[in-house]
Parts: C-alpha cells; structure tokens; sequence
C-alpha cells in the first residue's frame, strides 16, 4: 500500500524535470550560435542587428533573414543543407547547425 503512493509520486518527478533540458537543447543554444555566427559566418553575412555593412552584398544580412516572413527552423535547416552557387558548403556538426539557427531566429 505504502509502495503505490510512492511510485506516483516518483514518475511525475521525473517527467516533470527531465522535458526541459530537453526543450533547451532542441531550441538550440543562442549564445554559442552567435559565437559560430561571428567567427565562420561574419566572414560575408551580417550577423548582428547593429551591424550595417555586408561584408558581401551578396549574403543576406541574417536580420533579414529572421525578418523573413514563413523563415523557421525548418527551412533555415533546410537552406543550410542545400548547396548554394556562391556560398561554400560549411560543414556544420548537427549541435552547430541548430546553435546557428537559433540565433539567427532570435534576431526576430
Ligand atoms: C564565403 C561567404 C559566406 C560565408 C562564410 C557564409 N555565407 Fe551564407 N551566403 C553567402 C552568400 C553569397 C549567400 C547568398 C547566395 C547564395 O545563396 O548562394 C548566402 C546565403 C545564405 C543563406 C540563405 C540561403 C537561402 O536559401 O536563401 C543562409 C541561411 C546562410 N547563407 C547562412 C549562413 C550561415 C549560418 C553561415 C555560417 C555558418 C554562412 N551563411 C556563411 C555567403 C556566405
């Protein structure tokens, strides 16, 4: 008897700690997002909202992109997965690509 009202209490513990490191890391760390941004992407794109002067006029500014009505993770992953005829393919591992994302939709 005692046994039952224990284990309850112990499964909604768990699922009620364990979704939010997990919601954290699917959004993606915005901090070093921004870091990745400055050092590989800042080479052609603005990467900050302060920032007036594209390095190449080609690359939209990524406050344009957040702009971007319908812009999301999905097609931001998807962009990033694709090649483009004037941007090099950077190799981003996974954690990287997501971090990226994150912060540029946080320029929102
Ligand atoms: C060597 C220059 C260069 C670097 C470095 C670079 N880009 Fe780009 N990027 C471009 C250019 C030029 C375009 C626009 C033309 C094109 O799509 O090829 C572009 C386009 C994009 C687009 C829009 C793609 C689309 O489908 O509209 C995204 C998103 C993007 N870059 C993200 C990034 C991220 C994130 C990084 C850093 C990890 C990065 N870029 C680094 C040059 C660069």
């Amino acid at each position: 008897m005692r046994i039952h009202m224990i284990i309850p209490v112990l499964t909604t513990a768990t699922t009620l700690f364990e979704p939010a490191p997990l919601l954290a890391q699917d959004a993606g760390d915005v901090g070093h997002g921004r870091e990745i941004a400055q050092t590989i992407c800042s080479a052609c794109h603005v990467v900050a909202k302060g920032q007036l002067v594209s390095p190449n006029s080609e690359a939209p500014p990524f406050p344009a992109l957040a702009a971007t009505p319908g812009m999301t993770v999905m097609a931001l992953t998807a962009a990033l997965l694709t090649s483009h005829r004037r941007m090099p393919n950077i190799i981003l591992q996974p954690d990287e690509r997501r971090d990226v994302i994150a912060y540029i939709l946080s320029l929102k």
